[in-house]
């Protein structure tokens, strides 16, 4: 049938209405009118492919990337960037209403000051195509196991996409095999690149089933034709889950880590450690939540969720006290290090679960008064959980520890909106929001929210 396409639904796809009713189409962009063939029907809503563009949406651009259109990552490089950052702040503004019941100030989107070559990380996949031959690069749009030979990645960069062709080369001469989720066979799974920006030093991370002669002869060449490259690591694992982490690591060459600036200071990473992937909009995200904390000098501010210290040590700098919680013990290390090396002493971090953690250490929601906590006051919160959000424990011990200040840092609208409505349900009271563009062409939105103490 013929569709008009009158939205960007919240995920990203194109979404159009017959008498109220939802259609939700793939490889459609707003403004489209397409002939679309419908694929699912269900009571509420239905799905559809786009066959054709009957007459092309004025915000249309020519896409950047060969990749477009096959790439399951950037879904609107022929989107207008002024187009993407509108349909993002609004789909912010949905997902607080609907999700949250949150009628807030929300501040217009920060733009990214770049719209490509922006990633500092990307993680490449190994496969087989049709005739059998090993693949490697990035999944196919709406496949998370078909990935495709990758050319050019433009928003990861040229050196990125030259290791790709480089290790896909040697693996090919090798005779090598990539890993078969459903089989459980195969010996190559992941290439995790890695290359702080600021510092142009980058991690080769190769995720395989198990080890090989052949790798310790790949980071040679490897580093040979890439000097700026200063460590190839090796991950192993035969665990069944699609994850780019190994149970074991080696070091190939080099070291285990590599360097990024980050808001004038200097981070480690090591491979399992979670790091701003835009370098320059973590930055912006970093002053958005600084602000939002107004920090005057004497608080003791807890972070959770805090990784390798990205906004601990910036706060530690404005602050008397500042404590990071975080689940990752090699961020934790990572995080210690970072400290030492930035000449940070106020800043301490607890390895653990954040929500047993303020259990046990700061003695929230827990009736056990046998145990003594010495809780400090703490006089501003910083959260910044993974993409499903704080757990609702988390949530009732933030409320029960009533900090005056809570910023909440969010990769996803949808469980900040859910968060937000139980902590303003009765302590809290939302300010304001500002969404981020961290990840120009795909759906993703940043967001950073202030909230105060009502009570
Ligand atoms: C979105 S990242 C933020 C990291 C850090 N704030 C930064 O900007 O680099 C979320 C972090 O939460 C950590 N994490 C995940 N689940 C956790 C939990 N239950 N308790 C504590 N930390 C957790 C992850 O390891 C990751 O480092």
């Amino acid at each position: 049938m013929e569709l008009d396409v009158a939205d960007l639904a919240f995920g990203g796809r194109a979404l159009a209405r017959v008498d109220g009713y939802v259609v939700f189409i793939d490889g459609a962009l707003p403004g489209d009118r397409v002939a679309a063939r419908i694929f699912r029907r269900k009571a509420h809503y239905a799905e559809a492919r786009a066959e054709r563009i009957v007459e092309p949406s004025t915000s249309r651009v020519p896409a950047v990337c060969s990749h477009a259109g096959l790439c399951g990552g950037c879904r609107f490089q022929d989107l207008e960037y002024a187009v993407q950052l509108r349909h993002k702040e609004r789909q912010v503004a949905e997902c607080l209403q609907h999700l949250g019941g949150i009628a807030t100030a929300i501040r217009p989107i920060l733009a990214a000051p770049t719209q490509f070559d922006y990633r500092n990380k990307m993680e490449y996949s190994f496969g087989r195509d049709r005739e059998g031959q090993l693949t490697l690069g990035l999944h196919r749009r709406g496949f998370f196991d078909r990935p495709f030979d990758l050319d050019r990645c433009h928003i990861a960069g040229d050196v990125s996409s030259d290791l790709v062709a480089c290790v896909r080369d040697l693996a090919r001469a090798e005779g090598m095999t990539a890993y078969d989720t459903r089989r459980h066979e195969g010996l190559l799974r992941y290439l995790v690149v890695r290359r702080g920006r600021r510092t142009n030093q980058v991690m080769v991370n190769l995720v395989a089933s198990e080890e090989h002669e052949a790798f310790a002869r790949w980071a040679t060449v490897i580093r040979e034709r890439f000097p700026a490259v200063r460590s190839v690591l090796l991950n192993t694992t035969r665990r069944r889950a699609q994850v780019a982490l190994g149970d074991e690591e080696r070091v190939l060459a080099g070291t285990d880590r590599i360097e990024e600036i980050l808001g004038g200071l200097t981070f480690e990473i090591s491979s399992s450690s979670f790091f701003q992937t835009n370098t320059e909009q973590g930055e912006t995200l970093l002053r958005t939540a600084i602000d939002g904390l107004a920090l005057a000098g004497g608080e003791c501010v807890l972070d959770l969720y805090s990784g390798t210290g990205t906004f601990t040590l910036p706060i530690a700098r404005r602050a008397r006290d500042v404590i990071g919680i975080e689940s990752n013990e090699a961020a934790v290390r990572d995080a210690e290090r970072n400290a030492a090396r930035n000449e940070i002493g106020n800043a301490r971090f607890m390895a653990g679960d954040a929500m047993e953690l303020l259990r046990d250490r700061f003695g929230l929601g827990t009736r056990d008064a046998t145990r003594p906590f010495e809780r400090p006051e703490i006089d501003a919160v910083l959260v910044d959980p993974p993409r499903a959000g704080l757990h609702p424990g988390v949530v009732s011990r933030l409320i029960h520890l009533g900090a005056p200040r809570l910023v909440y840092v969010s990769c996803n609208p949808a469980t900040l909106g859910r968060d937000l409505a139980l902590l303003c349900e009765e302590r809290y009271r939302p300010e304001w929001v500002q969404p981020v563009d961290m990840f120009p062409h795909t759906p993703h939105i940043e967001c950073v929210a202030m909230l105060s103490r009502r009570t």
